[in-house]
C-alpha cells in the first residue's frame, strides 16, 4: 500500500477504534447495561459463558445502530470473562473484518447461514436479523439438551410469533413457532441512549421444566429449511459466492 494511503488508513483506523471505544463507554455505565447483566447473571445461574456467536452485526464502520451492537458484544465479552467469540455478517468490509481481528473476535470464514452447532454454555448474539437465521440455528440445534445450555440475545420470540402472518412464520420461521412455547423471555430495557438500537429485543433461554413438559416426537428434526428468494435480507451461502465470482 502505497505510503499516503497507509497514513489514510491507519487513522480511519484509529477513529473508528475511538469511536467505538466510546460506545463501550456508553453502554457500560448505562442503566440499559445494569438491567441486561442483571437479567444474564440471573439466566445463567453460575455457570460460565463459554463462547459468544455473533451473526449479523452490520456495517458497524458506518452505522450508528451497529456500532453500539458491536459495542454492547464487547461489554459482554469483558464483563462475563469470554475469550472466544466468532463473528460473521456477510455484509463485512475488508476494515471490518481487519477491525474486529485487531479487537479480540474471531472471523467465521464462510457463510455458514446460522446452522453452526452450538457448544454448551454459548451465548448467541443475533441483533436484528432476518427471521431465516434464528430459524437456521434452532433447526441445526434441535436437541433439548444443546437449547437448555444456550442463551440467545435477538428480536423478541415471542413479538415476532405474535406479529407475524401464520403464513411468513411457516414458511420462514417454522422452528421460531414451534421453540416460542419453551422459550422464556427477558426483554431489553427500552430506556437506551438511542430507540432503535436495541429495540424490540430479549434475552431468550430454554429453561428445563419447559423444555421437558414436549415429548420426544416434539423434537425430531425435520428437513432442513429452504427458502425462497422473496425476503432479500437473509443472505445465502450460493449468493455469497455469487458475490465472489
Ligand atoms: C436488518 S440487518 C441488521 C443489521 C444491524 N444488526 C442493525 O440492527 O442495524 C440484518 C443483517 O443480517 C445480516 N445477514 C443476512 N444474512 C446473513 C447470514 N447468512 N449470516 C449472517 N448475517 C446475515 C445482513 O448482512 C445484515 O447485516
Amino acid at each position: 500500500m502505497p505510503k499516503k494511503n497507509r497514513k489514510l488508513y491507519s487513522s480511519r483506523s484509529q477513529y473508528h477504534k475511538k469511536s467505538i471505544e466510546d460506545c463501550v463507554t456508553t453502554i457500560a455505565i448505562s442503566d440499559f447495561w445494569t438491567n441486561l447483566s442483571t437479567s444474564l447473571t440471573e439466566i445463567l445461574d453460575g455457570s460460565n459463558l463459554s463462547l459468544i456467536l455473533c451473526y449479523g452485526l452490520g456495517n458497524f464502520m458506518d452505522s450508528l445502530q451497529s456500532r453500539y451492537q458491536l459495542a454492547l458484544l464487547l461489554v459482554i465479552k469483558k464483563e462475563f470473562n469470554v475469550d472466544n467469540c466468532l463473528v460473521y455478517d456477510p455484509k463485512f468490509t475488508d476494515a471490518e473484518q481487519v477491525h474486529l481481528a485487531e479487537i479480540g473476535c474471531d472471523l467465521i470464514s464462510e457463510n455458514e447461514e446460522g446452522k453452526r452447532r452450538l457448544l454448551p454454555g454459548t451465548f448467541v448474539y443475533m441483533p436484528h436479523c432476518p427471521k431465516q437465521l434464528l430459524n437456521n440455528l434452532l433447526w441445526a440445534n434441535w436437541n433439548k439438551d444443546v437449547l437448555i445450555n444456550s442463551v440467545v440475545l435477538c428480536n423478541s420470540i415471542d413479538l415476532t410469533v405474535t406479529s407475524t402472518p401464520d403464513r411468513i412464520l411457516d414458511k420462514y420461521a417454522h422452528y421460531v413457532l414451534k421453540i416460542a412455547p419453551f422459550a422464556k423471555e427477558k426483554q431489553l430495557s427500552k430506556h437506551f441512549v438511542y430507540e432503535d438500537i436495541f429495540n424490540d429485543m430479549s434475552l431468550h433461554y430454554f429453561p428445563k421444566d419447559k423444555l421437558e413438559e414436549s415429548n420426544n416426537i416434539y423434537w425430531e428434526r425435520g428437513r432442513e429449511p429452504v427458502y425462497d428468494d422473496e425476503e432479500l435480507e437473509f443472505i445465502t451461502k450460493f449468493e455469497c459466492l455469487s458475490f465472489q465470482n
